[in-house]
C-alpha cells in the first residue's frame, strides 16, 4: 500500500476509535452493552404492569435532578427481596414533568458479573415510550453521572435509594 493510503487508513482507524470512546463517554452503547441494552430494551416493554412498593405507591416528589415527580416499577425478581435485590433484578423509574406528564425513564438492572465494583448495575436511560437511549456504566458528566450520585445517597450500600 502506498504511504499516503496507510496514513489514510490509519486517520480512519483512529476516527473510528475516538468515535468509539466518544460513544462510550456519551453513554451511547455499542458492542456487548448495545446487545444488553436492546435485551433491557424489550424486558421493560410490559413495565406498566410490574408492581410498586407499597411504600412509594403513586406520585413522589423528586430529589432527582430532572423530574419533578416519580413513579416506581419492580420486576418479580427484584420485588422477591427488595433488601438484596438478586441478579435479575429491574428497578424502572418514571419521570414527570410539574404537570405530571412522562418525560422519561431511568433504569437500573442487576447482571452478574457487569461491574462487580458498582454492585453490578447496568445503568439506562429511556424515553417516554420505552425507547433505550443511553445505556452501560454511565457515570461521564454527559450522562449524569449515575454511580456516583448513587453510590453518594446511598443508605444501603447497594446504590439503590428506595429500599432504605
Ligand atoms: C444527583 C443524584 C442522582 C443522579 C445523578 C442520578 N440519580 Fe437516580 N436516583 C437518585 C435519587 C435521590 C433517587 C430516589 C428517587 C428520587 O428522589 O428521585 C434515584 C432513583 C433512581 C432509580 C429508582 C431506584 C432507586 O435507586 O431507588 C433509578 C432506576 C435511577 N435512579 C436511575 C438513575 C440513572 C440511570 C441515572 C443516570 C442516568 C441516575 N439515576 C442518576 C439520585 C440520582
Amino acid at each position: 500500500m502506498r504511504p499516503s493510503r496507510v496514513a489514510l487508513l490509519g486517520s480512519a482507524l483512529g476516527l473510528c476509535g475516538l468515535l468509539l470512546a466518544g460513544c462510550t463517554f456519551f453513554g451511547v452503547p455499542t458492542g456487548q452493552e448495545r446487545t444488553e441494552a436492546d435485551a433491557l430494551e424489550q424486558e421493560i416493554a410490559g413495565y406498566q404492569g410490574w408492581k410498586t412498593p407499597d411504600w412509594v405507591e403513586g406520585y413522589n416528589e423528586s430529589v432527582h435532578p430532572l423530574p419533578a415527580y416519580v413513579k416506581y416499577y419492580v420486576n418479580d425478581i427484584g420485588m422477591s427481596d427488595i433488601d438484596d435485590p438478586p441478579n435479575g433484578s429491574v428497578f424502572v423509574k418514571e419521570q414527570f414533568d410539574e404537570d405530571k406528564q412522562l418525560i422519561g425513564l431511568t433504569v437500573m438492572k442487576k447482571i452478574d458479573g457487569y461491574d462487580p465494583e458498582n454492585k453490578d448495575w447496568f445503568w439506562a436511560i429511556a424515553d417516554a415510550s420505552g425507547g433505550v437511549t443511553n445505556a452501560g456504566r454511565l457515570n461521564s458528566a454527559w450522562t449524569s453521572n449515575c454511580i456516583s450520585c448513587h453510590k453518594k445517597g446511598d443508605g444501603g450500600g447497594d446504590l439503590l435509594f428506595v429500599n432504605d
